[in-house]
């Protein structure tokens, strides 16, 4: 199995799709060599102290502005050999000069089938919609806001859901599986966009082995 990649997990809360990550993929496909969070209240922080994981607190704060404190950022990612950037639960915008660093390296969990409810509050979005199906996306971040080309998604039909933590506690589980999944086939090298609509991401499938020799 070829060496697993470096990735940097970027966190501002509770910290359950870290856990995910450092529970199946660690040390597997990947190598978590860094996570940063924007506030040092995330509770994310501990889980990856207890793993041994570098951490470090980028709070808008500190910084003159967010450009100051993305360049910061980014020079950590870059000293700790970052190739990937996941974000689990990240709550700042970030700029367009980091995301020139991490060229198509940098992935997204949001809890809804996007396009729709994007930004805050998106399990609030859909209930206040009246949808009964929700879901969950994982896809490559751009300069807007969770409008970046899908990578996975997986819908899950919840008609009678009427509150948030609900739908939360039914989505987390799809939000830890697929976003796991999106890290191995990144991995792997298994995503590219589609030359003929670079929106849609391409998942190479591993060739079968045949099954009669
Ligand atoms: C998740 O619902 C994720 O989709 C959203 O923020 C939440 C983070 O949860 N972007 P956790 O901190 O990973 O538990």
């Amino acid at each position: 199995m070829s060496e697993p990649l470096p990735i940097a997990v970027l966190v501002s809360g509770t910290g359950t799709n870290l856990q995910a990550l450092l529970d199946t993929v660690h040390g597997r496909e990947a190598e978590i060599v860094a996570v940063a969070s924007s506030t040092a209240e995330a509770p994310a922080l501990a889980r990856a102290e207890s793993r041994g994981v570098p951490c470090a607190v980028f709070a808008r704060a500190h910084y003159p502005d967010r450009e100051a404190r993305d360049r910061a950022l980014g020079e950590w990612l870059d000293e700790r050999a970052a190739r990937l950037v996941v974000l689990a639960g990240y709550m700042e915008l970030l700029t367009p000069q980091f995301l020139a660093r991490f060229p198509g390296a940098v992935i997204n969990v949001h809890p809804s089938l996007l396009p729709a409810f994007p930004g805050l509050g998106a399990i609030e979005q859909a209930l206040a919609y009246g949808v009964k199906v929700f879901g969950v996306t994982v896809h490559f971040v751009d300069e807007g806001v969770d409008s970046g080309p899908v990578i996975l998604q997986r819908a899950l039909e919840l008609p009678h859901a009427r509150e948030r933590e609900e739908v939360l506690r039914a989505l987390r589980p799809l939000e830890h599986g697929l976003l796991t999944e999106a890290v191995r086939l990144y991995a792997r090298g298994a995503l590219r966009a589609d030359p003929a609509n670079p929106r849609r991401t391409i998942i190479d499938v591993p060739a079968q082995r045949g099954g009669d020799g």
